[in-house]
């Protein structure tokens, strides 16, 4: 997609309507001017542009819906409500402080931590509305972060009293009603059914208002797809475990999303894939004709409607059942259309290779196809498809033999026996396959690193250095989440500076993913940066229940130093990108890269070597409190979206991308040491399949492993995840670095322990992040007293060293 470097915010907001979601539509939008409108809901002055934690970007300017409508010329007839709300909202934030207080007290936690994350309900109140003038909209507001997950309670999932009954009566007072969804993931909108025309907006970063005001009139047409299941919240599988303290149990195996409404039958309110448009379109399968095992769905797409758009055409497969049960079906591929005048059409081509969509066997430790019908459907949501063709294999097929290397949970994972598979329409296409269509693979384990000549004479200590972050023996003040580095005020880490004399030169990183995490306002002392307004680095809930210490803390942050009063303050700012889920949502390869380039060409500005982004985990639960930095609950989908988006950022001379957080991280609730029981087939067709994707079709530089152990085992020690699954079976070249571990932050509740420095390098990751004295000392000891091998160090350094010399040498 075209783009001028001097306006990355403008191709942001020109864009954007693609990451919206149209749920529902009845004919009365857009509208033919911008006039009064009557605006509700704590979305229009409270407006959430991304959600909170390290995926925060600290933006120059920020607007409000409210402001973003009045600045495309809307007048806002409700202002009366909206400041009285503004009351409202004044005296629950602070029950919300007091009541955050007391919680932390009564369960014994620490009250900075406990407040990390969690964010504020929507208050109930008794607001009178009345009728003001032809046209409404109310816009509801969600917001969560890294933390803490989301609740099943009235004022976050499930929307409030107030909401319901204000929702509910604008719908009928008014002929022209919107419901506006300024959310980062789904929320239980069950009692709002009747509302006739929804948008799920999202959280797209400085400007939501003007993307909305284009939206409502008529200048931008929402062409995105969800890429999450909304259901009413009881409808979701509970079939395993989520929120434990210790212990998550994924006993629903491979049935997440729509791959568990689907097969079982359940209800959503908007299934996966599903949006519409201000037009409509038609979409019909021509052709699919199969090469080897690659299949090519040729189809055309019409616009039937009147107005221009955008339309997502998506293929699912139904995979057949013999020793091994499958999901009632898959997304295999999907594709976007240009913008489609009215009454125009245009013919796509979606490719996919079957052998990229087998299942894995743990008996056999391979991945397989089984014989029987693979049935091709093609359409534009999960539910409504039609069948293209059917292919037809004749006897099993091992496509690749690897090992299993994931350890166990303590269950086993839930079944789902078919009754009769569907009956296939007369007339079909029908594809036959043989074994001899499929190339046989054998995974290679083990091979040989060389080591670098520079390592080898490098001393116990210096190698010790190379293996911890930004760790500096003579600093005052402690490197904490989100700001570790010394060169990019803000920047959340580096690899070591201690080596500089040796000529090894440090990587800074930066946080994502919704832009570039920096701070606004800096100083500069020789090479190192300073943080200069230290607000926009600490989560507001933290900062709060921080009270007068906040300054004290904030100034530890940013290395114990007071600013000089000769300091020239410089500014620094990041375009914000819409937050994952909502570039997910657009389905638009194209665009998901062009975001990737923006960050990329800031990224050279300010000198950031590895953006600490695209973060892909797949939504297990809608309550994972970081869904909004995630893509999807599913895996294709996620890959695709971070392969692009590292396609972008990489296309710029000495920057990369690190994928996160490598893996089963899928929840909030005691980040630092919750265990994820998962079987190695879920692993692998789920969480694992999106990293794989992303590695093999964009090579990004780094891996940030997640905090969370798998199956007892941290996943930054996790020897079979990193060198047997990610390097051996995927091909990963680049370096493998650890979530910012910090002892403090972790609970004393936990039954499991912190990652260890040591351990993480003797499992083969190259770096500790952030570093501090103590990770150092762990991994000198374990060297010196043998229990971690010289060999492996250097080989560690060895890959860090060739990573530093790639980003170097391309500048
Ligand atoms: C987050 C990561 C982030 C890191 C650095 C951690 O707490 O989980 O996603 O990249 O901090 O700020």
């Amino acid at each position: 997609m075209e783009r001028k470097d001097a306006d990355n915010l403008s191709f942001v907001l020109s864009n954007a309507a693609e990451c919206t979601v149209l749920l529902k539509k009845s004919g009365q939008f857009p509208l033919d001017k911008a006039g009064k409108i009557a605006a509700y809901g704590s979305g229009l002055r409270y407006t959430i542009k991304g959600g909170t934690g390290s995926g925060e970007v600290n933006s120059k300017e920020t607007f409000t819906i409210e402001q973003g409508l009045e600045k495309a010329g809307v007048s806002i007839a409700s202002k009366s409500w909206l400041d009285a709300y503004d009351e409202v909202r004044k005296q629950a934030k602070k029950q919300f402080f007091k009541d955050l207080k007391a919680q932390a007290k009564a369960k014994h936690e620490n009250a900075i931590m406990y407040s990390m994350g969690k964010t504020m309900k929507e208050p109930d109140h008794n607001l009178e509305i009345t009728k003001l003038c032809d046209t409404a909209i109310y816009v509801v507001s969600r917001n969560s972060g890294e933390g803490s997950d989301r609740e099943v309670i009235e004022g976050d999932v499930k929307l409030a009293k107030s909401e319901i009954r204000d929702i509910l009566l604008l719908n009928k007072m008014y002929d022209r009603f919107m419901l506006v969804l300024n959310v980062g993931g789904a929320i239980d909108l069950s009692p709002v059914m009747e509302v006739k025309d929804i948008l799920l907006l999202s959280q797209l970063g400085t400007d939501c208002g003007a993307i909305l005001a284009d939206i409502l009139l008529g200048k931008q047409n929402p062409s995105g797809k969800l890429t999450t299941t909304w259901a009413k919240f009881e409808e979701y599988s509970n079939e395993g475990t989520f929120g434990d303290w210790n212990d998550n149990r994924y006993k629903e195996g491979i049935y997440v999303g729509y791959r568990y409404f689907d097969t079982f039958k359940k209800r959503s309110l908007f299934p996966f894939g599903f949006g519409l448009s201000y037009t409509t379109f038609e979409i019909k399968a021509q052709e699919v004709r199969a090469d080897k095992d690659t299949l090519t769905c040729e189809v055309l797409v019409k616009n039937t409607g009147s107005c221009a758009g955008k339309e997502v055409v998506q293929v699912y497969l139904s995979a057949p059942e013999d020793k091994l049960d499958q999901p009632y079906q898959q997304l295999v591929g999907y594709a976007k259309t240009s913008l489609l005048d009215s009454g125009s059409e245009c013919r796509l081509e979606i490719s996919f290779r079957l052998s990229d969509f087998a299942s894995y066997d743990e008996e056999s430790e391979s991945y397989v196809l089984e014989k029987g019908r693979y049935v091709i459907r093609v359409g534009n949501s999960s539910v409504d498809t039609k069948i293209a063709a059917v292919a037809t294999l004749e006897e099993m097929v091992t496509t690749l033999k690897t090992r299993n290397c994931l350890g166990k949970p303590d269950f086993t994972d839930i079944k789902f026996e078919h009754s009769e598979p569907d009956s296939i329409p007369e007339g079909i296409t029908a594809i036959t396959l043989t074994a001899d269509d499929f190339e046989k693979r054998e995974v290679s384990f083990d091979s040989e690193v060389p080591v670098d000549p520079r390592i080898k004479n490098l001393t116990d200590e210096e190698l010790s250095y190379m293996q911890i972050g930004n760790f500096d023996p003579n600093a005052r003040g402690l490197s904490i989440i989100g700001n570790a580095a010394t060169h990019l005020a803000g920047a959340a880490g580096e690899t070591t500076s201690q080596l500089a004399k040796k000529g090894i030169r440090p990587l800074i990183m930066a946080d994502g993913p919704a832009g570039i995490r920096i701070s606004l306002k800096y100083y500069e002392e020789g090479e190192n940066q300073y943080d200069a307004g230290n607000k926009g680095m600490i989560p507001e809930s933290m900062l709060e229940m921080m009270g007068p210490i906040a300054k004290f803390i904030a100034k530890m942050l940013v290395g114990g130093k007071k600013i000089p009063k000769n300091a020239v303050i410089k500014e620094h700012s990041a375009t914000m990108i819409p937050i994952g889920t909502a570039i997910a949502q657009s389905f638009n390869t194209e665009l998901a890269e062009a975001l990737g380039d923006i960050v990329g060409s800031e990224m050279e500005k300010f000198g950031v070597h590895l953006w600490l982004a695209p973060a892909l985990n797949i939504h297990r639960s809608i309550l994972c409190g970081r869904n909004f930095e995630y893509y999807s609950e599913d895996p294709l989908v996620s890959g695709e979206v971070a392969a692009a988006i590292t396609r972008g950022v990489q296309k710029h001379r000495g920057c990369g991308t690190t994928i996160k957080h490598y893996a089963a991280n899928n929840a909030e609730t005691n980040r630092y040491c919750n265990n994820s029981q998962v079987s190695e087939r879920a692993m692998r067709e789920i969480y694992l399949r999106g990293f794989d994707i992303c590695v093999k079709k964009s090579q990004p530089k780094a891996v940030m492993t997640s905090y969370n152990l798998l199956n007892g085992t941290h996943t930054s020690e996790h020897r079979g995840l990193i060198e047997d699954i990610l390097r051996s079976e995927f091909g990963f070249k680049g370096i493998v670095m650890t979530d910012w571990v910090m002892e403090v932050m972790t609970s004393k509740k936990s039954v499991y322990r912190n990652a260890l420095s040591n351990e993480v390098a003797k499992a083969g990751g190259e770096l500790f992040m952030p570093g501090t004295k103590k990770d150092y000392e762990r991994v000198l000891t374990a060297l010196k007293d043998d229990t971690l091998s010289r060999k492996q160090l250097e080989v560690n350094a060895s890959r860090l060293i060739r990573t530093i010399d790639e980003f170097y040498n391309a500048e």
